[in-house]
């Protein structure tokens, strides 16, 4: 008998538009709706391999090789039990020649090609690849966005890396959550011209954790209630026009004002959440004189990068790829003295954004 096997891959997301809150945690149902950019498969992404077998006695994770923990009712294997329901109903169900794999215990190994210690959102990337590696064992007819709905409850941000290119999330309003998933907004292929630079500016763990952050600042941050119904619809609405019309000035504009939103809400938390440090601070100084200068008539009057921070301190800066070289030799001019800027990791680079 042939052994039931599938390996599939998913890439990293950085979002423009954040997610930062939840109306339900047992879900994952967001308190807002998101907008990302998938990052090209080349660069950084999970990979993970999942196997079932009736000699299986239990469902098993190993992550980047060391054997981690499937906590009953924890995030993971919520995700696993629901790919075998779906196993059961789309496919055992409807064919009875089909092998019951929903009956058998699974082993998953998944790998990043990134360190995880460089403080990137690798449970984007690895709930996103879990989900698409059982949907191709259990050989679901699912779309992705179908599949989103069950990375979701793994890692609110996993549901936007079932796409490439330019992906919303759509906070939806039923309590089930069957309207909250990720849709694509454009392909990679629509504007494979904006380039991402990572700039990893420390690849020590965070203090506070996303999920736990995000808790504190719903019960404490009235700050949010006012981003959640008065700023993330529209420019939900105005990032995405930018898109489809490859507008990197506008794009750039709302990109960096949510960054700063989201950190300003994680101060207005009770405790306040620092994820920023001086050096991020410093970049955000950097970019922000390279557009005012840009801005200038002369130079063309339009932004030429735009920066975002995640619930840490590196820096992301998306810019079309004819700005990348300019950017990176002014970061590696003002920050001379950074290990991070050696690229121990490979990923000083630009990773093409949307081209994989
Ligand atoms: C700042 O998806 O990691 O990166 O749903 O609790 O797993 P959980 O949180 P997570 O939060 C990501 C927060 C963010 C913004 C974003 O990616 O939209």
């Amino acid at each position: 008998m042939a052994p039931y096997i599938a390996t599939t891959s998913a890439p990293v997301n950085i979002a423009c538009i954040k997610y930062w809150g939840k109306r339900d945690t047992k879900l994952i149902l967001p308190t807002n709706s998101s907008l990302s950019v998938t990052l090209d498969q080349d660069h950084l992404r999970s990979t993970t391999t999942s196997r079932a077998d009736s000699a299986f006695e239990k469902d098993r994770l190993w992550l980047n090789g060391v054997e981690e923990d499937i906590k009953p009712g924890g995030r993971m294997s919520t995700c696993i039990a629901e790919m075998k329901r779906l196993r059961k109903e789309l496919v055992e169900d409807v064919d009875a020649s089909a092998p019951a794999l929903s009956t058998f215990a699974v082993h998953i190994a998944s790998y990043n090609n990134f360190p995880t210690a460089a403080g990137l959102a690798s449970s984007a990337s690895g709930f996103a690849a879990l989900t698409a590696s059982l949907a191709a064992l259990y050989a679901l007819p699912c779309p992705p966005t179908a599949l989103s709905l069950i990375a979701r409850q793994g890692s609110g941000s996993a549901c936007r890396s079932l796409y490439g290119g330019f992906v919303a999330w759509n906070a939806g309003t039923l309590p089930s959550g069957l309207d909250s998933h990720a849709v694509q907004v454009a392909p990679e292929t629509h504007w494979p011209d904006i380039h991402a630079l990572i700039c990893v500016v420390s690849d020590t763990k965070k203090g506070t954790s996303s999920t736990s952050g995000m808790q504190r600042t719903v019960e404490t941050s009235s700050l949010l209630q006012h981003r959640i119904k008065n700023v993330v619809p529209q420019r939900m609405k105005d990032i995405s026009a930018a898109i489809l019309a490859r507008d990197f000035d506008r794009f750039a504009e709302i990109t960096m004002a949510d960054s700063n939103q989201f950190h300003a809400v994680a101060l207005d938390t009770s405790p306040p959440i620092f994820y920023m440090n001086d050096v991020s601070r410093a970049i955000i100084a950097v970019v922000e004189e390279y557009n005012r200068v840009a801005l200038l008539p002369e130079n063309g009057g339009k932004r030429k990068a735009a920066y975002t921070y995640d619930a840490g301190p590196n820096a992301v800066i998306y810019a079309p790829a004819a700005n990348m070289k300019e950017i990176i030799s002014m970061i590696v001019r003002y920050f001379p003295q950074q290990d991070a800027f050696k690229d121990p990791f490979g990923l000083f680079g630009a990773a093409g954004a949307g081209t994989g």
